[in-house]
């Protein structure tokens, strides 16, 4: 077959950042063309009151309050490009032509709409179609109002003449109204539209179901669900429906109601019903009739609250005058979002970077806020905060704002059980939750995450004093770490640990650490490494609770025991001679009293584990035992060491000529995952991370398993680490991600959260050229749109495709930020004092010889500007000198290259504006470290 001459047509992009000057913050604002032909798009919309809502390209959306508060109906992803439910706006002319600005219209969906453009930034969306044939424009634009403090939704649309004549349209809007809890949509959805009761306003309809229904036992509500609508000059639509079938009619359906389609008007009032039936908000406004180059506005409210004046108090916000209410509204949030978002500004000569950036520091946000639910992805999320991702998201915020982060932080110890085990959900409302689904399960690496935040809050204030403050410890009928249930435990008991004679207890932060710490340790399988229990971070690892073992993460504790051991250490040079535990946690500290363990031996460490649960699990004594500091610092230690040399030796493996890496996992029947097996050779990133970052893999080894990494795990096609090789079984011996097509989700999808937080131990390590290709190569992925088909952050993961999947929420965002920040800029807290020690690679420059990051650091807003004047490489540098805004600052040295300042050299600079430092780096002599 004869070759085409023509060149290859270029794929078009889908979006397109507005701010192209890199020397200004990003706004990450972006217009966007062609966003019908993206399946599964869609953007959040949120504010800090709670509405969690969405918008899809087509007006798709549920805006939520809480899992059982849906106020529109729940959808996930794969009903994006199937349901035609959504907020509709229709205009129809004399001679009864229907415009619908959605494209879920008959024309839309054969593709013979009129033309569609899309705006979009933090926090909001807008839609602009122009009519076909061009006689009119209609722009909605959608935003959760980030200045009132309530659940609520805006929605307001322009409509404008560009004809040049006189223009007479008749609007219809319609709000989808499904007011219950998402577990109703398969559990009596019919029913439970019997219990619906209207209240009906001149603007609009609340729905208050008279019921929440719940078969363990049906309550009152008391929440109200309006939608609420402003025509010009504020006023009241000439009719509201409030029952779906009586606007969409017998046959009729979101794409074609009849009600527009019929140009009918409201039922009268007094054939309206009060009750039952599925709801909508739906209006038909008067008729707007503009004269050239004129626009019409109107505004459309969703809004969800249990306070029965609500409507009338929103009614009275935007009518006076609802164009310039919702103009401002929209400008505040903006506001709001721009200023939230710029506490961490990277702006480097790559203004796509930044404005992606921008995007990837809005996720830990919205992870705060959404927790793994409520968005079209998350259809598995039932409300609440998972514990690990809670403790991550926690990473990119305390560099914004540790002050704020630490009441949450506080809170949170409070989850932790005795036994080291922890409530696995953190519910809206702050209560703790043992599983989403009610199954007794402990997962292994939940006792990591604690000690990682914690050493960052710590770094980042100084506040040390903050490991002796106390708090109490959950406790439900769990016991011995989920794996038996007290037949005792009265459901209706405060779920707290009480001593044995019925009080509260209460144990330092420190301890609540050590809890976890200690069992975790003392857990080991048959290979002397921390047993999986019901799965690691990796979640699709759940079917090897009784042999399998994370080799993976036994890393990552090695690595807090010597954190911890450090944390304790600046304690003894704040003057802290001793620490007080409780006295059953004593023998866990065996090499500072009592019997020691022999560590070696995997039975007598379980022992030692077991007499602890059998001493723990009926509640404790409330007696303290005092700990010498520098006993407990050479236990941690001597733990810490053990694990290390393990992992190091008996699980280094060399299946192949050149390649040198860590084996992760056992599975259930006590098998070694990784190496070669069966002729193939088996690897996991995970099994590297740690090992890497955690100081386990000696400096040889980091240079081997780089070499393995990419060699083995690199996706030839679309770039990028795969999580695993392919292992070609279904692996019910390991768990339930080897059920899935290779490439997606856990099964060898290029997941950025392990990739990101491999890059990070890389940069740990001293080795910022491999880390930076590792990230930048999903940066690279995310903004390759034709292959990614995602609009801007940081996706999950990439599936074999090369399609970025489950976006907006994943804590990948929270470590990338992390990553830059303290590691690639090198702008990080040292026990409260600021580093300064920079990793940045000459890509990082741009090719040019400067590079400018802004930051917090003890409450001063900070613009970091690193001049390398003569273009040397990372690790070639060393930071010569600071200034702050022209005046040096006094700079201890430290040996990689960085310098230390000290906090209150940083808290004498203005809190109003930035400063601007500058960081003078110049030729090092000595080699760079990590060789
Ligand atoms: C998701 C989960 C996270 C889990 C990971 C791997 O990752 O939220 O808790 O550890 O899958 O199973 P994320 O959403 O953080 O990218």
């Amino acid at each position: 077959m004869a070759r085409s001459s023509r060149p290859a047509k270029q794929p078009r992009p889908f979006w397109q950042f507005v701010d192209t000057d890199p020397t200004a913050p990003a706004t990450g604002e972006f217009t966007a063309a062609n966003l019908e032909k993206l399946d599964y798009a869609y953007l959040p919309l949120v504010n800090e009151a709670g509405m969690r809502s969405w918008v899809s390209p087509r007006l798709q959306g549920s805006p939520a309050g809480s899992y059982h508060e849906f106020f529109g109906v729940p959808l996930a992803s794969e009903d994006l490009p199937h349901s035609l439910v959504h907020r509709g706006l229709w205009l129809v002319d004399d001679a009864g032509k229907v415009f619908s600005l959605s494209g879920l219209s008959p024309a839309g969906l054969t593709g013979r709409d009129g033309a569609a453009r899309y705006e979009a930034g933090p926090g909001w969306f807008r839609l602009t179609r122009r009519a076909t044939g061009g006689r009119f424009e209609v722009a909605a634009t959608l935003w959760c109002p980030a200045e009132i403090d309530e659940k609520l939704e805006f929605m307001r649309v322009k409509v404008t003449n560009l004809s040049g004549g006189r223009l007479r349209l008749h609007p219809y809007a319609a709000i989808p109204i499904y007011a219950r809890s998402a577990d109703r949509l398969r559990d009596h959805r019919n029913l439970t539209s019997f219990l619906h009761r209207y209240e009906m306003h001149p603007h609009g309809v609340t729905v208050r179901p008279c019921m929440s229904f719940d078969e363990r036992g049906h309550r009152v509500n008391r929440v109200g669900y309006t939608a609420l609508a402003f025509g010009p000059a504020g006023a009241a639509p000439r009719g509201i429906w409030r029952q779906q079938r009586s606007f969409l009619g017998e046959g009729g359906s979101y794409a074609a109601p009849q009600a527009v389609y019929e140009l009918q008007d409201a039922p009268p009032a007094k054939a309206k019903v009060t009750e039952g039936g599925e709801a909508i908000g739906a209006f038909r406004f008067r008729t707007l009739s503009l004269a050239p180059g004129r626009s019409g506005e109107l505004l459309l409210i969703s809004g969800i609250s249990a306070d029965p004046r609500a409507p009338a108090r929103w009614t009275r916000a935007a009518r006076p005058s609802p164009g310039r209410f919702a103009a401002a509204s929209l400008q505040a949030t903006r506001r709001f979002w721009q200023d939230k978002l710029h506490r961490i500004s990277f702006r480097t000569a790559d203004a796509t970077f930044n404005n992606w950036l921008t995007w990837v520091n809005f996720q830990p946000i919205l992870r705060r806020m959404y927790g793994n639910s409520y968005l079209p992805d998350f259809d598995y999320g039932r409300g609440g905060k998972g514990w690990r991702d809670l403790w991550q998201d926690c990473l990119a915020l305390l560099l914004s704002d540790p002050g704020g982060v630490r009441a949450m932080l506080m809170h949170n110890f409070g989850g932790i059980r005795i036994d080291g085990s922890n409530a696995t959900v953190v519910g809206e409302d702050g209560a703790f939750i043992a599983d989403r689904n009610d199954i007794p399960r402990t997962w292994m690496d939940h006792g990591v995450w604690p000690t990682l935040a914690t050493g960052l809050y710590i770094d980042q204030t100084g506040h040390l004093g903050f490991l002796l403050k106390t708090r109490g410890y959950y406790r439900d009928h769990l016991r011995r770490r989920c794996r038996a249930t007290d037949p005792d435990w009265d459901e209706s008991r405060p779920p707290q640990l009480r001593t044995k004679s019925g009080r509260a207890y209460r144990g330092t932060i420190l301890e609540h650490l050590l809890a976890q710490t200690l069992t975790a340790f003392f857990n080991v399988g048959e290979h002397n490494l921390l047993r999986l229990e019901d799965a690691d971070w990796n979640d699709g690892m759940d079917m090897a609770p009784r042999r399998g073992e994370s080799v993976a993460f036994s890393a990552f504790y090695a690595w807090n025991l010597r954190r911890l051991a450090g944390i304790v250490g600046a304690l003894a040079a704040k003057g802290q001679a001793s620490v007080e535990i409780a006295a059953e946690m004593a023998p866990l500290v065996d090499r500072a009293r009592g019997r020691r363990v022999n560590y070696r031996s995997a039975p007598a460490k379980r022992r030692r584990l077991e007499q602890y649960l059998d001493a723990v699990s009926g509640g404790v004594t409330g007696r303290k035992v005092r700990l010498p500091v520098a006993a407990l610092i050479k236990d941690l230690l001597a733990k810490s060491r053990d694990l290390t040399e393990r992992i190091r030796t008996q699980e280094w493996l060399t299946p192949a000529r050149g390649l040198g890496y860590f084996n992760g996992y056992y599975d259930d029947r006590g098998r070694r995952v990784e190496g070669r097996i069966g002729g193939k050779v088996h690897m996991t990133l995970t099994g590297q991370a740690f090992a890497v970052a955690g100081g386990v893999a000696t400096d040889e080894q980091v240079d081997a398993v780089v070499r393995s990494v990419d060699r083995v795990l690199c996706d030839r096609t679309h770039g990028g680490l795969r999580l695993n090789t392919d292992f070609g079984t279904v692996k019910m011996d390991l768990g339930r991600a080897f059920g899935f097509q290779y490439g997606e989700k856990e099964n060898g999808g290029v997941f950025c959260h392990m990739a990101v937080m491999y890059a990070y131990g890389l940069y740990l390590r001293r080795r910022p050229e491999a880390g930076r290709k590792v990230w930048a190569t999903l940066y690279g992925k995310a903004i390759d749109q034709p292959t990614a088909k995602v609009l801007p952050g940081q996706p999950e993961y990439f599936n074999a495709a090369g399609r970025g999947m489950y976006c907006h929420l994943t804590g990948s965002a929270s470590w990338l930020i992390y990553l830059l920040l303290t590691q690639a800029y090198g702008i990080r807290g040292q026990l409260g004092d600021l580093v300064i020690d920079p990793q940045l690679t000459q890509a990082d420059f741009h090719g040019s010889g400067e590079v400018t990051v802004e930051a917090h650091f003890a409450g001063r807003p900070l613009a970091v500007t690193f001049v390398n004047a003569d273009r040397l490489p990372a690790g070639r540098y060393r930071v010569e000198s600071v200034s702050a805004d022209g005046a040096p600052l006094s700079a201890e040295p430290l040996p990689a290259g960085g310098v230390r300042i000290a906090r209150r050299a940083i808290a004498r600079l203005p809190r109003q504006r930035p400063s601007r430092l500058e960081v003078v780096l110049g030729r090092r002599v000595s080699a760079p470290p990590g060789r």
